[in-house]
């Protein structure tokens, strides 16, 4: 089974984004492929970042640095949820983006956005793509976009999606799995004959 790590971006009380994260953890579960775990970011509750040296030397100085790059080092795909904030992602994925470098190289990443407003998160899905390249990432082209998103939580605060945002979840899923074992080759490769 490969790792996956669905990152939930929002740190603020009363986020939304864990619930999120719950449900496409699920989904992801349920296409059998995937040993699935959930990464709050409001749990983490990393600093701003504040490690003395660049990530690309990978000496980290901090004990939750190293938990961090642990974590992601043994990811082989990930699931970014984020909300947009100010028609962008959240500066707390940016920051957890920033602490780290190799640790996310060459390895694929489905997303998955909400908003309040219509447009589903997708301003903040382009930042977020925009920057994961220089990462390495693959941002698939396959997402999850939630519109308005109180339309499907219940005064319960439970989350059920329609028809269209289940689908498009598992048409995530199953192209997060055949670019997982694309990337592991490449990854392979890259590491063995070059530094990056
Ligand atoms: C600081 C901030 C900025 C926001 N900016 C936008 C925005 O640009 N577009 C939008 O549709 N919703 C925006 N929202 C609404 C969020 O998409 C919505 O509150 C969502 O639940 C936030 O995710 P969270 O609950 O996980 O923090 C913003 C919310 C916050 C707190």
């Amino acid at each position: 089974m490969y790792k996956l790590k669905i990152i939930s971006s929002t740190v603020r009380p009363g986020r939304k984004g864990p619930m999120i994260a719950g449900w496409i953890k699920d989904v992801a579960e349920k296409s059998g492929a995937f040993e699935v775990e959930v990464l709050d970011l409001g749990e983490i509750n990393l600093p701003l970042m504040n490690e003395p040296l660049h990530p690309i030397m990978q000496q980290y100085e901090h004990e939750y640095t190293k938990q961090w790059a642990a974590k992601i080092d043994e990811a082989d795909a990930f699931i970014f949820v984020t909300a947009e904030y100010d028609y962008s992602y959240p500066a707390s994925l940016k920051n957890a983006i920033e602490y780290l470098m190799h640790e996310w190289a060459y390895k694929p990443a489905g997303i998955v956005s909400y908003s309040l407003g219509p447009f589903a998160g997708v301003r903040a899905v382009q930042s977020l793509k925009a920057d994961l390249i220089s990462l390495r990432v693959v941002g698939l082209a396959e997402m999850v976009n939630i519109p308005s998103l109180t339309q499907f939580v219940n005064d319960d605060g439970i989350f059920t999606p329609n028809e269209i945002l289940s689908k498009s979840a598992d048409m995530m899923l199953t192209q997060l799995l055949r670019w997982t074992k694309g990337m592991k080759l490449i990854k392979e490769e890259a590491f063995d004959n070059v530094a990056v």
